[in-house]
């Protein structure tokens, strides 16, 4: 069988060796005769595989003991909506760091919930950079600061955080959460869905102190509620068992490799095979993103004309590439490199790129 060399945005790539277990495990999990899906989340079997899920993405992430693991629906678009739900209080606006076509959702969503003031915006640089950290305003009476760590769209991502004090940051870790080591205490909630660097679409994490935990309010309906799902372990109701699954056993792919600091030595080692395609061509290709911004899961980028792109992403697929042709609301070309997706497929594109470039520069 040839795998393809996997680019995909999300749902994207997951590990080989993954997938293998699962197919092994797939009809007759661990002697029950039947498969993990076919079977009561009360059973104890079930209940293992939600606690390793939990314990190991607390153990490679580094989650404090006063902050919830929560596995939860509806993807981080739901949390767009939860999250101000929950935390945004009357009379103090929540503040937001405009960044891009998912920061932007997020803004919305809230501004049907409540106040919102924008922190910080770099559109009118067309989103291909994210805020210095001395751009970013907060008022001091925000329910929170929410920022998108990584825009998979154009491509850019933060490269540090901003110091929030007392104020709650929050942060959409969606494309890029287990990418790189980060300061969990930094922040009030991180949120991400699965479907790109820890598995299949259906769960989302949020990761959330406990003191906000605490702040739900009680007249929203139970499942829109974080306490309801700290109450019960994720297991309020039917939780999505078979993606909580293929989670689990890729917390412990991340774990036999090394972890998130060997994972992100690894991210960089593999962009920076593209991005130096891209800086060594001479101009013939040209990064989306401002330098200092660039993302190490996204690589946006361009060619002279948008039928080179086409070009590029036609013969691209006809040699096994999957996935380049960048968002339908910016155009261009994109190659995501989550943390699943392998330094070998990494080479092939640069290499690919060479060779276009020289039937074609
Ligand atoms: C940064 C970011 N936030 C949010 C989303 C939306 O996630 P979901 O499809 O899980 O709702 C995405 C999806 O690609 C994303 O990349």
């Amino acid at each position: 069988m040839a795998r393809a060399f996997n680019f995909n945005a999300g749902p994207a790539a997951i590990p080989l060796t993954v997938l293998q277990q699962a197919a092994e495990q797939f009809v007759d999990y661990q002697g029950a005769g039947m498969s993990i899906m076919e079977m009561s989340h009360r059973s104890a079997l079930y209940e293992a595989v939600n606690n390793e899920a939990q314990s190991l993405l607390r153990e490679l992430f580094g989650v404090p003991d006063n902050y919830q693991v929560l596995f939860l629906q509806g993807g981080a678009s739901t949390q767009f909506a939860m999250l101000p739900m929950n935390l945004l209080k009357a009379g103090r606006p929540a503040a937001y760091v405009k960044t891009g076509a998912w920061a932007d959702k997020a803004i919305k969503e809230a501004n049907l919930i409540g106040e919102t003031t924008v922190a910080a915006s770099t559109e009118s640089d067309k989103y291909m950079r994210m805020p210095n950290l001395s751009e970013i305003v907060v008022p001091r009476n925000a329910s929170y600061l929410h920022l998108t760590s990584n825009e998979t769209i154009g491509g850019t991502q933060f490269h540090e955080f901003p110091d929030t004090g007392d104020i709650p940051l929050v942060a959409d870790m969606s494309s890029d959460i287990l990418s790189r080591p980060i300061d969990v205490s930094k922040f009030g909630v991180i949120y991400a869905g699965a479907q790109k660097n820890l598995g299949p679409s259906g769960v989302t994490v949020v990761i959330i102190r406990d003191d906000l935990v605490a702040q739900s309010p009680k007249d929203i309906p139970a499942m829109f509620r974080y306490d309801t799902h700290a109450k019960s372990s994720s297991l309020y109701n039917t939780p999505p068992s078979f993606s909580v699954y293929m989670v689990s056993l890729v917390l412990n792919w991340i774990k036999a490799n090394g972890g998130v600091a060997q994972l992100e030595q690894y991210n960089r080692d593999k962009t920076k095979l593209i991005y130096d395609a891209i800086d060594q061509s001479g101009g013939f290709y040209r990064g989306a993103a401002q330098s200092q911004s660039r993302s190490f899961m996204n690589i946006t980028f361009r060619l002279g004309s948008e039928e080179l792109e086409k070009m590029f992403v036609k013969q691209s697929e006809a040699e096994g590439f999957v996935g380049l042709k960048g968002h339908r609301d910016v155009g261009g070309l994109r190659a995501s490199t989550y943390n699943a997706v392998p330094l070998e497929s990494c080479q092939a594109l640069a290499q690919f790129m060479a060779e276009f470039q020289k039937r074609n520069g």
